[in-house]
């Protein structure tokens, strides 16, 4: 075979044989096959697209090209979540606990946080003593005694899709959806998801901006899932503001003790039951999405998951008391300051990306992949979109560990609109089984 002929036929909006697309990703990932050529591919991919059957084969290959986590020893259906990313999403940190506690496994891999962006990792380690480094062994051990266990990436999981990412972020083709259908269900089935459930974000913070894009990235994912033999279900959700109210790592941990205790922010709360009633279904809990999800409030508000929350943590080598006493027991900022409202009225807009590249400033982030995080740093909205505000009122409040500048206060003002009338958005637009 050769590269050029297989460009060609993509040119030509033909149809690459599965024995193609597997000796490409192969060779690619071997570096037999130069980037130049793989760009030209990926730019004529994002043309002409791929039908079903490329994209099963093309997520295959990508699988196959490293480590594949064997999940096989941990008992009962392991569900993995997947989010297209989001600011302030707390939805892994609630979840694990939560599907735990109605006895479905959650064998979690995740990742730090980069950009406006945060990381389940990053927001662990805010716990004292939590160790995200853990075996392979170890790891099974733990999701087969408490049902949950959550680490850091470890692994040369889908070498060819680090690789063909990185290509594709210089060459303008990852907006491409194929391309990122099997980028995304190729890192799940390489970590070894039985089943998966996926949260595609749409609006101002998020990746896809339209609803219908997010459809179409939500159905071929789904497609994808369905044609390789994993049930996958999929949501649309809203990220036109942050979810929840706390961004940041430490901030976020207090508000997911908060949702496990059954008094969370109410976007955090539906998401985490609507996005976990798939989960627990998946993973064989009641005969409907409403009756797993019946099973998850319950035990919101009889104690179970908090119970769920003590005992992970604890076997990872956490501080378990965070579980009542979090201002007690997470890292305090020095400095905080709120800002407030410069006029009566209701906020109307609460832009998520720059909300987060706040949060960043702040130290709740990374700029890069080698700058340090400061684990108390963040923001509190005290209002979201559709609240009403009086002037002089306290907007959020900022907190950091170094000055808290100018400059961050002014980003969050001018993202932060407040208009005559305002209503809420739709939180779910769609659910795809
Ligand atoms: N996230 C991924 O993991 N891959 C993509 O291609 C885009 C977003
Ligand atoms: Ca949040």
């Amino acid at each position: 075979m050769r590269m050029i002929d297989l460009i060609e036929k993509k040119q030509h909006n033909q149809t690459l044989t599965e024995d193609e697309i597997k000796w490409m990703i192969e060779h690619y990932t071997s570096e037999d096959i130069p980037d130049y050529q793989m760009s030209a591919m990926a730019m004529a991919i994002y043309f002409n697209g791929m039908n079903n059957d490329e994209r099963s084969a093309l997520t295959m290959a990508m699988v196959e090209s490293g480590d594949q986590i064997d999940l096989s020893p941990i008992e009962g259906v392991k569900v993995d979540k997947h989010s297209t990313g989001g600011v302030g999403d707390t939805t892994t940190l609630v979840l694990a606990p939560l599907v735990a506690s109605v006895g479905v496994p959650v064998a979690k891999m995740s990742g730090r946080g980069l950009g406006h962006t945060g990381g389940t990792i990053d927001k662990l380690e805010a716990v004292p003593g939590f160790d995200v480094e853990v075996s392979q062994e170890r790891f099974v051990e733990l999701v087969n005694q408490n049902k949950v266990a959550v680490v850091g990436q470890s692994g040369n999981l889908t070498p060819a899709d680090k690789k063909l990412y990185a290509l594709r972020d210089v060459t303008s083709t990852v907006e491409s959806i194929p391309l990122i259908a099997s980028s995304i269900m190729s890192k799940k089935i390489a970590a070894g998801a039985d089943a998966i459930v996926l949260d595609v974000k749409t609006g101002a913070g998020a990746f896809m901006k339209s609803v219908e894009q997010a459809k179409e990235l939500a159905e071929t994912m789904v497609n994808i899932g369905e044609a390789v033999g994993r049930n996958t279900m999929a949501v649309i959700s809203d990220m036109s503001q942050p979810l929840g109210n706390a961004i940041g790592n430490g901030l976020e941990v207090k508000e997911a003790i908060d949702t496990l205790k059954g008094h969370g922010p109410e976007d955090l709360t539906e998401l985490c039951l609507v996005l976990g009633s798939q989960m627990a279904y998946l993973g064989g809990v009641g005969s409907s999405l409403e009756e797993a999800r019946e099973a998850l409030e319950e035990n919101l508000h009889n104690g179970k998951a908090l119970d769920a929350f003590r005992t992970f943590i604890a076997a990872q080598g956490g501080d378990a008391s965070v579980a009542d006493d979090p201002d007690g027991v997470l890292p305090k900022a020095k400095h905080s300051q709120d800002v407030t409202a410069e006029e009566t009225g209701k906020v109307s807009e609460i832009v998520a990306d720059q909300i987060g590249i706040a949060a960043m400033m702040l130290g709740a982030g990374r700029e890069t992949k080698e700058s340090q995080i400061d684990l108390a740093a963040g923001l509190y909205m005290h209002k979201k979109i559709g609240d009403s505000v009086e002037k002089g009122e306290a907007l959020v409040t900022l907190y950091s560990n170094k000055e808290i500048s100018e400059d961050v206060i002014s980003k969050v003002r001018e993202n932060i609109k407040i208009s005559e009338e305002a209503t809420a958005p739709t939180l779910i637009h769609e659910i795809i089984q």
